[in-house]
């Protein structure tokens, strides 16, 4: 059974620390707000998110390619997509204690929609009306200043060698689909791609986000896993529901139960978007954005087109038809569905009288797949055998080699990472017990339940 909600965050950050997924950012400096590491499990978590996109979006998709695009480009890109002039977040301090909040959050937490796609004045005019309600999250006091812009673009003075660099920038990049914009052109002349294709990437982006919070939820660098499609202009709409669809599925399919997951459709749209809806997941902390699925016109291509002077047409090669495509955007941050997938996976259980914490982490998930233990750490024949098989099980997938306390301890820690099989060597292993000579026990993480295996067939089996 899963544990309650409302204890499940608490749970899965002392989880993540205790066994090395993720842990605060400079800890040893005091932290550093907004970033987090991950460690050597996190690591392989996050790579394995990673290959499941990567295998949904470019490899099980014919017209969808992928791209690794630079984290800093020309500045004008930024211009161009309009985040230098727009990219902001509703902020509002603290007269008291100079804290510095999301004006749009501290509304919500009254129960106050406002977004920050809405005007600083309509803001500012919410935040009036509710004062009285709302109070500063570090001090508890209601003495606010105006709302007031605070752009998200990070500013770096990469390639720009001039002491007061800070008035003529470039940036981190603030999404990673501004790559796949200035692309689009090179994909095409390149590649054998047609309208409708996609481009796909993976990689991090910047945001000096007000108040990062919720642990990994909204961090200040974090990952994206992005695909823009490229489509005609009348089949947009069409293709978006496609995606909104497909997209809601993967979940489903990785093993997300449906009831956690649902649309939510945006209230305010960018002035160029023509629909925008949310897959939210019911995190600890209730139901959150987990990936956005949105129409966006022809604006991006449009832009970049103005702005570089690059002619952004797509010509069909059927009816010879010119038009500067449209996109349907599908965007998830790692960092999202790292906790998503903790969160979902986190369960308590009763196993032989004793309560267990296991990670029921898919297959195709999990950090390591199987664990390796010889029954006893000083007996060199046990060992000699555990090792020669750990050799040959890590060539095929990854698996790890635990000698450390009694088998018990082990199976327990290999359940707190979501080690689906742990195989032991033992006396039969080598002949003790002649009938099972050369065979091993597995041990399947859900059901603890134990079987014999021959070696011979064992990397068939976890496979
Ligand atoms: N290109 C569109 C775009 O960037 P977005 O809604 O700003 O849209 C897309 O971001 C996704 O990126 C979000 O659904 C979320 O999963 C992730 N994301 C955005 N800001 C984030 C942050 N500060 N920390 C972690 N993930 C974030």
């Amino acid at each position: 059974m899963a544990a309650e909600n409302n204890d499940v965050m608490e749970k899965v950050v002392s989880l993540c620390k205790r066994r090395g997924f993720v842990f605060p950012g400079s800890e040893i400096y005091g932290g550093f707000v907004g970033s987090f590491d991950y460690g050597p499990y996190g690591v392989e978590l996050a790579n394995n998110i990673k290959a499941a996109w990567w295998r949904a979006m470019v490899q099980l998709e014919p017209n969808i390619v992928g791209l690794d695009s630079a984290i800093v480009t020309h500045p004008k890109v930024w211009e161009a997509s309009g985040h230098v002039g727009g990219f902001s977040d509703p902020l509002v301090e603290c007269k008291e204690c100079n804290t510095r909040s999301r004006a749009d959050h501290l509304l919500e937490e009254v129960g106050v929609f406002a977004d920050e796609k809405m005007s600083i004045e309509e803001i500012n005019q919410i935040f009036d009306a509710n004062r009285d309600k709302i109070k500063c999250p570090k001090c508890s006091k209601q003495n606010f200043g105006t709302v007031s812009t605070f752009n998200l673009l990070v500013k770096t003075n990469l390639g720009n060698f001039k002491n007061d660099w800070s008035s003529d920038p470039a940036y981190l990049r603030g999404e990673t689909c501004q790559g796949i914009y200035i692309n689009f052109k090179n994909v095409l002349d390149t590649t054998r791609v047609k309208v409708p294709f996609g481009i796909a990437q993976i990689g991090k982006a910047f945001r000096n986000e007000i108040a990062p919070r919720q642990y990994i939820f909204r961090k200040r660098e974090f990952e994206q896993m992005e695909m823009q499609m490229f489509v005609a202009p009348e089949t947009e709409m069409e293709l978006y529901e496609i995606w909104k669809q497909k997209r809601l599925q993967y979940y489903i399919d990785l093993g997300f139960k449906p009831e956690n997951l649902r649309f939510h459709e945006h209230e305010n749209l960018v002035f160029y978007a023509k629909a925008a809806f949310d897959i939210e997941y019911n995190f600890p902390f209730g139901f959150k954005e987990l990936e956005g699925v949105h129409a966006r016109g022809d604006y991006d291509l449009s832009q970049h087109q103005k702005f570089s002077g690059v002619s952004m047409e797509y010509t069909d090669p059927y009816t010879n038809d010119k038009y500067i495509p449209h996109v349907v955007e599908t965007s998830v941050g790692l960092d999202r569905t790292f906790l998503a997938v903790m969160s979902e996976f986190y369960h308590e259980d009763n196993l032989g009288g004793e309560t267990r914490v296991v990670l029921r982490l898919p297959k195709q998930l999990a950090p390591i797949k199987v664990a390796v233990f010889p029954l006893l750490k000083n007996k060199p024949e046990l060992v000699a055998k555990a090792e020669e098989i750990f050799r040959m099980l890590s060539k095929e997938i990854r698996a790890e080699y635990d000698d450390n306390s009694n088998v018990g301890k082990r199976y327990r820690r290999q359940d707190e990472i979501g080690t689906p099989y742990c195989v032991t060597i033992d006396f039969d292993t080598l002949g003790e017990n002649p009938g099972l000579l050369d065979t091993v026990t597995v041990r399947h993480r859900d059901s603890g339940k134990q079987e014999r295996v021959a070696i011979s067939e064992l990397v068939s089996k976890l496979k």
